[in-house]
């Protein structure tokens, strides 16, 4: 059996927080998983990574962004999540297609249905079972990462994360059986207890 989740969410939303904590989870039960992140895992993924997160001198446009958060993603699925699923290993991903939607289609404001085409080139039919939002208000957001070194997404404005959460928000409302939608701001033993009785009932056994 396999099963391929993504955690998805705004900026400070605790979704790395969240899969580490049900990655940690599943490992203590010995149940074969593994827990990556979106864009840089591969060596491809890393050197797209830098460019897109911590590029100063070099302009990216929007469509380029595009192109290039799904030639990671080619490179992840193919090398990575394919195998791993094929394997029946569960394999929890931060971040995947429903990022690029939020980010380039609604935050950007690039035409959806372009954004959708290419990520469909991107995911290689690999679709997600379940997708878990973390939403947050973008100023709660904002707030949680005061201290951190912003990278080129973090230093967009308000309304831009504003318009991100609100893409989120409608993939979501779209697709109600395919996403869990958790209020993030309970604690993060209360997120991981949503989840957690989700998730283990479609493990085996
Ligand atoms: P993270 O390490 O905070 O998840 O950094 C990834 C950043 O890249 C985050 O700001 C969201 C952004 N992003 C997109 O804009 N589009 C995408 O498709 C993905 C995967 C991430």
């Amino acid at each position: 059996m396999s099963l391929f989740i993504t955690f998805e969410g705004g900026e400070g939303c605790g979704k790395s927080t969240q899969s580490r904590m049900l990655s940690r989870r599943l490992k203590k039960l010995a149940v074969p998983s593994l827990l990556i992140h979106e864009p840089g895992i591969t060596a491809l993924g890393k050197k797209i990574t830098q460019l897109l997160k911590w590029s100063k001198d070099i302009k990216i446009s929007p469509l380029a962004e595009l192109l290039l958060f799904n030639v990671s993603r080619v490179q992840l699925v193919t090398e990575v999540i394919k195998p791993n699923l094929e394997k029946g290993v569960i394999v929890l991903c931060d971040r995947y297609a429903d990022s690029t939607i939020a980010y380039q289609g609604y935050g950007r404001g690039l035409d959806l249905d372009k954004v959708k085409a290419t990520n469909a080139l991107g995911m290689q039919g690999v679709i997600p079972n379940l997708s878990i939002l973390l939403d947050v208000p973008a100023e709660t957001g904002f707030a949680r990462n005061k201290d951190k070194k912003p990278d080129r997404f973090e230093k967009e404005n308000l309304s831009f994360h504003k318009r991100v959460r609100e893409g989120y928000l409608k993939l979501a409302k779209a697709e109600p059986k395919h996403w869990l939608v958790i209020d993030a701001t309970k604690t993060k033993e209360e997120i991981a207890a949503i989840i957690w009785q989700r998730v283990s009932k479609r493990l085996p056994g």
